[in-house]
């Protein structure tokens, strides 16, 4: 089983294990953005825009962390459910970060990729989308993923359906269908597993996310609200996921 040498020791065979004391990929479920706004009397928007503005934070922070691979949820398959207003302000949203972040992510040296399926969005949402990632893509620093219009249970599916007209039309014998092939199909594909999984607000659950992807990873809940969440607490959250034993599976030493 302790197969690959890696910085930090022997490193366990398995896909998306870090080398590095610190996790490689941190996934953050960005929650509470509604609460902050509402405690303040405002409109829930109020709280996506707080939200966006600590995206460039946390991203900024990863360098220095050792986090080299960043995925955030913003937008979900189930938050269609929200009222017009809010979906239809999250959209003018994310176009709008889009536009105004771009230079300033290339810059940084951040690669941006979108995780999700693109075609219930607008084609203008989409177009920036291409083109953010196509703009960032000769980077290496950071590697942000934004997961819109994602949800994990979507994702499977797409990836079945796509592995099984692969099937149906030759390009795949059914014998070579392994946890390898099928993780080849999904969204996250050119991405390591999460080691680390941080949900904001004091919810301790999943929601859809990563949930193939984060077999493995370790989870962290947090009582503060996203637009209140600092890189200092993230930096304290990284800094003690080196102290956490993780076995895979396997047993003691
Ligand atoms: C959950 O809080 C948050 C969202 C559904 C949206 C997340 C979006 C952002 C942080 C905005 C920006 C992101 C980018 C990439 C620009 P909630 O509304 O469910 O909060 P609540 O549970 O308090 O109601």
């Amino acid at each position: 089983m302790f197969s690959r040498k890696g910085i930090g020791g022997a490193a366990p065979d398995v896909p998306g294990f870090s080398a590095h004391k610190g996790p490689r990929h941190v996934a953050v479920i960005m929650d509470g953005n509604g609460r902050w706004a509402k405690a303040r009397g405002r409109p829930r928007l109020f709280g996506h825009h707080a939200g966006a503005k600590r995206v460039r934070e946390i991203v900024n922070a990863c360098p220095d962390l050792g986090v080299k691979y960043l995925t955030i949820f913003a937008f979900s398959t189930e938050n269609w459910k929200r009222t017009q207003t809010e979906v239809a302000g999250l959209m003018s949203l994310f176009r709008r970060y889009i536009t105004k972040e771009a230079r300033a992510l290339r810059d940084e040296g951040v690669r941006v990729r979108f995780i999700g399926d693109r075609m219930r969005l607008d084609a203008k949402l989409v177009a920036l989308m291409d083109d953010l990632e196509c703009f960032t893509e000769g980077n290496d620093r950071v590697h942000l993923t934004v997961a819109l219009n994602y949800g994990s249970r979507d994702e499977v599916s797409r990836a079945i359906k796509h592995l099984a007209e692969d099937v149906a039309s030759g390009n795949l014998d059914p014998a070579d269908v392994n946890e390898e092939t099928l993780t080849r199909y999904l969204d996250t594909k050119v991405l390591p597993d999460p080691d680390l999984v941080i949900r904001t607000s004091g919810e301790a659950r999943i929601s859809n996310f990563l949930l193939w992807q984060s077999a493995y990873a370790e989870y962290e809940f947090v009582d503060t609200l996203w637009p209140d969440f600092t890189e200092h607490i993230f930096a304290r959250i990284v800094s003690c996921y080196g102290a956490r034993d993780r076995r895979f599976g396997g047993a003691k030493p």
